[in-house]
């Protein structure tokens, strides 16, 4: 890992220590790619103003959503079978998430149960995503399970009314490993010491739906939740969820400006500018693109959250002046994860926060809520 320089150099090495299975699970996105692309190409649509001689020392990187104050405008996003990057993959991505002063979102499809990674992470903030699953009785257990586990918000995850194609993973036949072929027993034999990693503990599971009694085997659990997801919901739902949690409330995967003025009278405390990372609707928008007018149309009603091809600290600065009160990462921490477990999510964290400090320092700034102040005077369309 010493060799890995920014988040594309932890990917790379993600790719020698993951099985193929893996890698591309957590790489892909929905059928041709496009959006998966264009959240990472878009940045390159916007540019940063350079002001100089600004007395720009003594930075200061802290900021606040969410209804507290944390090191960074950044979190650690929802990522289904995380533990399968890297050994007690939630635990460990919580406990580098909190020592760098950030909260992470365990996913309905972690491996690790919510409650075991709040208890070995009681100073870190932990927020839980949800999904409504058609049983509501046991939607209801979810959050109870969520709730119990002192999970500070709810991220209800809105854009997944059907799960579509993610080709590399049919070609791979990931949702087969219930009973994984010889190609790919020789696939995930090729990387002996992720076996030993993840296997380490037993067999994965998936937390929330073992709890659930949703069958063995981590990809028939999954398999039996994802079945689960309602496509029937609607606003209603979210009314319903918001008399229920009496917490922080986000509607993650968010993408156009009315859906976002429903969040705000639905009662949400903010919502997520989100496409899933490109694994959802292949051909929306990219996230970069699609903030400026919800930030605008929203105003200072809820926290504007935003995710999808963040890999930089420019990228985080420029989401900041078009509104957004954070930024959210999803495969960053996970190729970092499998780089190189704790340590790996530390660094991918650390790199991007180092980039951020340099980048507001060359922009005239001293400090994040500077930026914020700034808005989109400090940027301009390319
Ligand atoms: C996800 N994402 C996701 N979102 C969610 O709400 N629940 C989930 O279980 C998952 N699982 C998941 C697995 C993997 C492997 C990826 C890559 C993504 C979406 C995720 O929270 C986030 O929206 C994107 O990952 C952001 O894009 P980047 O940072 O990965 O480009």
């Amino acid at each position: 890992m010493k060799d890995c320089h920014n988040i594309e150099d932890l990917r790379r090495l993600a790719e020698r220590r993951l099985p193929r299975i893996f890698f591309d699970y957590v790489d892909g996105g929905s059928n041709s790619e496009l959006t998966r692309a264009a959240n990472e190409s878009d940045f390159a649509r916007w540019r940063l103003r350079q002001h100089v001689l600004r007395d720009v020392s003594g930075r200061d990187l802290s900021t606040s959503f969410l209804g507290a104050g944390h090191a960074l405008p950044l979190m650690l996003g929802p990522l289904g079978f995380l533990g399968m990057c890297g050994r007690r993959g939630e635990v460990a991505a919580a406990r580098a998430a909190g020592r760098a002063g950030v909260p992470s979102c365990i996913s309905a499809f972690a491996i690790r149960p919510i409650d075991e990674v709040t208890r070995e992470n009681p100073d870190v903030t932990i927020y839980s995503q949800l999904y409504v699953l058609q049983d509501r009785a046991l939607t209801e257990v979810l959050i109870a399970r969520a709730e119990a586990a002192g999970a500070k918000a709810l991220f209800l995850t809105v854009d997944t009314a059907v799960t579509p194609a993610r080709e590399r993973d049919v070609r791979n036949g990931f949702r087969n490993l219930t009973r994984p072929t010889l190609r790919q027993w020789a696939n995930m034999l090729s990387r002996p010491s992720w076996c030993r990693d993840v296997i380490r503990d037993g067999m994965p599971e998936v937390g929330h739906a073992r709890a659930a009694g949703f069958g063995r085997g981590v990809m028939e659990q999954a398999g039996n939740l994802a079945r689960q997801i309602d496509p029937a919901l609607t606003w209603a739902d979210v009314d319903w969820l918001r008399r229920r949690w009496p917490g922080k409330l986000v509607i993650k995967g968010i993408l156009e400006p009315e859906d976002a003025r429903r969040a705000v009278d639905a009662g949400a405390d903010g919502i997520v500018v989100s496409n899933h990372g490109g694994r959802q609707l292949d051909g929306a928008s990219s996230t970069i693109m699609a903030l400026p007018a919800i930030a605008e149309a929203v105003g200072a009603g809820l926290d504007v959250l935003v995710d999808g091809g963040f890999r930089r600290g420019w990228h985080i600065a420029l989401a900041l002046a078009l509104g957004a009160s954070a930024v959210s990462i999803g495969r960053p921490y996970a190729w970092g994860l499998a780089a190189g477990g704790e340590a790996g999510v530390a660094r991918a964290i650390a790199l991007l926060a180092g980039e951020l400090d340099s980048t507001l320092a060359l922009m005239g700034l001293r400090s994040v809520a500077a930026l914020r102040a700034a808005g989109r005077s400090a940027v301009h369309f390319n």
